[in-house]
């Protein structure tokens, strides 16, 4: 457990800004910053964050909450994680009542397989600086390899001893739990329950995950026998998932951000040798084709993609459909090829760092062109081919979201193919139609949601109106009753001031008004009640209480309100023409509006059901009954549709 001391050093340290920002890119607009949802793929910025109350809100996806519901969103953190990788970035020691390894795991699984995973990268760089064949064999090889001892350490490089046991037996006496050994993949079961080393006699590189923890290995082996596979990998567990991890990205993101562009590279060793050269925005897809979601990943932090191949044409062949997965995404794509036979890693080693930048810079080239001019060359003057060329081409170029881009790559490819750029032109049109026709289905499904409405305007009761608003959805009660727990976040300690109630605070005032209404949505009345609670432990519970609630629903509530209309949204302004500072102005009319309109709400309910219970009613000493409760309920509500209008002045 950390302690509350720590938890408190660690929540005054958090700037959201910043923490947010190493994941998204964000860019201030008014007192806000908006960026694009990490958890959406989207190309509008519907992510907002506010400094000032500490929240950030994704209208894309609803999710919203403070920077340690962040963490564990995006990087599945558990909260310990979350307030331990906070605690790292800001240079908090963390206080702990320790519990031994295997008691924590039994709190988390998660948890668990990191701290083996942790222990395995420790031992792995032990059992190369401080054992003779470790830097005999491991550190030797690493440095013919042209690795330096700072780059060694940087990436956390290690040997995994050529014993069978080696690993396996010192986990084991440490504490760890076979469990998880087995699930990490750092020891396979035999036949006969025990368990053995996987990675024998190979050097290690770990895998990073996003926030800089060893989430898996890849072990090269050191032996040059073809049957022996070269790089053994981490088997897929609940802490990696290959289609999400880039090998070096940890190292990479700040350059990454910084250069705004990320190169792209095969191998571990290329990333390592690229990265030594001084080039740091490099990471590896690892072995795979690129997935969307490791796409992504580089999308939180920049546009532009630049490749570097190995001058081996039928690998370029084989990976250019998965290039277009790039442009799909919206991202730029330069691809940058190297002399056949090298792979940026020996390139590197054979030039040195600068001939290196000077290759890159001179050689990059728009994929698209680059493609273009490939494909052609494969064509020769076959016209059949060539039209398949052209298709294909249009395809890459259709893939691209934004039309204007792809409009300049259309008059380009056009020079390139030697063909008017209306034929072209005709091609794209009918492609992005079927493409828009696609999308426009998907996009239903996530539209944004509505932000809420506003009090109605008040009218005079008659039956018809009654009808009407009878007949639309609750929705709008919990509209209502939404509007009120807004009113508390985010007014609730403010002084009341008007002519005749003074030195109230709006909190307790509403609270005390609507002491007769039944809150329905469950999240609502569970709010007051919190609310209720606090008030009458002689607290006035502000919005950063609710932010920290420890009930997420409270605090998916708080924020969802925080961060709609008056605060987070912008649009909700330009769209209703209402501001702050019409609603604090008119703070009686606002207040006194949401309370009476909810009961409004309330005492229509009840007359719809009264008028329900009339109809059903058989005996007429019943009806009567009824239709005195009616009348009476009709009283009460035109009282408050007078008060409402008298109240409300627009
Ligand atoms: P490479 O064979 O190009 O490896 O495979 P490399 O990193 O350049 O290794 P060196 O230079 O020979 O030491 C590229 C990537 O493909 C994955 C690894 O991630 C490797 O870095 N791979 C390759 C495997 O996972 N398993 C293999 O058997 C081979
Ligand atoms: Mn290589």
């Amino acid at each position: 457990m950390i302690t509350r001391q720590t938890v408190d050093k660690i929540m005054e340290a958090i700037d959201i800004v910043e923490v947010i920002g190493e994941f998204v890119q964000l860019k201030k607009r008014g007192a806000n910053y908006v960026g694009l949802s990490p958890f959406a793929n989207e190309k509008t910025p519907s992510f907002t964050v506010s400094p000032a109350k500490g929240i950030f809100k994704d209208f894309s996806t609803g999710k919203g909450g403070s920077a340690v519901t962040f963490l564990m969103e995006l990087e599945k953190f558990t909260y310990p994680e979350a307030l331990k990788w906070l605690a790292k970035k800001y240079g908090i020691e963390v206080d702990e009542t320790q519990d031994r390894p295997q008691d924590t795991a039994a709190d988390n699984h998660r948890e668990n397989l990191m701290v083996v995973t942790s222990y395995a990268s420790k031992f792995f760089q032990d059992a190369m600086w401080e054992t003779a064949d470790g830097k005999t064999i491991g550190l030797s090889y690493f440095k013919e390899r042209g690795f330096t001892p700072d780059t060694i350490k940087k990436f956390e490089l290690g040997y995994s001893p050529d014993a069978w046991e080696a690993f396996t037996s010192s986990a084991l006496n440490a504490g760890y739990q076979q469990q998880f050994l087995e699930e990490t993949g750092l020891s396979v079961k035999r036949d006969n329950g025990s368990l053995y080393d996987r990675y024998r006699g190979r050097v290690m590189f770990p895998i990073h995950g996003f926030t800089g923890r060893v989430i898996a290995f890849g072990g090269r082996t050191l032996k040059t026998d073809k049957n022996v596979p070269k790089y053994v990998n981490s088997p897929e567990s609940e802490i990696y998932h290959k289609s999400n991890v880039l090998y070096g990205l940890y190292f990479a993101k700040k350059s990454i951000r910084d250069q705004d562009n990320c190169y792209l590279v095969e191998g571990y060793a290329d990333v390592i040798s690229v990265h030594q050269a001084g080039i740091e925005n490099v990471v590896a897809s690892s072995g795979t084709s690129l997935t969307v979601e490791q796409i992504r990943l580089i999308g939180r932090l920049t546009k532009n993609i630049t490749i570097l191949y190995d001058g081996d044409a039928a690998g370029i062949k084989a990976s250019l459909r998965g290039l277009d997965l790039i442009l799909e995404e919206g991202l730029n794509v330069k691809v940058v090829l190297f002399p056949d036979g090298d792979d940026p890693d020996s390139y590197v080693r054979k030039v040195g760092s600068t001939a290196f930048k000077n290759h890159i810079e001179q050689h990059k080239q728009d994929f698209i062109l680059y493609k273009t001019n490939m494909l052609l060359k494969e064509a020769g003057n076959d016209p059949i081919q060539r039209a398949n060329v052209i298709r294909d081409i249009v395809e890459s170029i259709a893939k691209i979201p934004d039309s204007i881009k792809a409009s300049v790559f259309v008059r380009e490819c056009s020079h390139q193919l030697q063909i008017d750029e209306r034929v072209l032109l005709t091609e794209l049109n009918k492609m992005k139609l079927a493409k828009a026709k696609k999308d426009g289905q998907q996009q239903q499904r996530q539209q944004y949601p509505r932000p809420d409405e506003m009090p109605d305007e008040p009218h005079f009761f008659d039956e018809d109106v009654y009808a009407a608003e009878t007949a639309k959805p609750i929705e709008t009660s919990i509209t209502q009753e939404r509007e009120i727990i807004r009113l508390l976040l985010v007014y609730g300690n403010q002084i009341i001031n008007w002519d005749n109630i003074a030195n109230t605070y709006i909190g307790p005032f509403i609270i005390a008004e609507l002491s007769d209404v039944e809150f329905e949505q469950s999240d609502c009345k569970k709010f007051t009640e919190i609310y209720k609670q606090q008030l009458e432990n002689g607290v006035l519970p502000d919005e950063q209480f609710f932010i920290h609630h420890p009930d997420k629903p409270i605090v998916d509530l708080t924020i969802d309100l925080l961060a709609t209309k008056y605060t987070l949204s912008e649009n909700w302004y330009n769209m209703h023409k209402i501001f702050v500072h019409e609603e604090q102005m008119n703070m009686k009319a606002t207040i006194l509006g949401a309370i009476f309109h909810l009961k409004k709400q309330k005492v229509g309910k009840i007359l719809d059901q009264l008028r329900t219970d009339l109809q059903n009613a058989t005996d007429p000493i019943d009806q009567d009954a009824i239709m005195g409760q009616y009348m009476q309920m009709k009283k009460i509500e035109k009282h408050i549709v007078d008060y409402l209008g008298s109240v409300i002045i627009k």
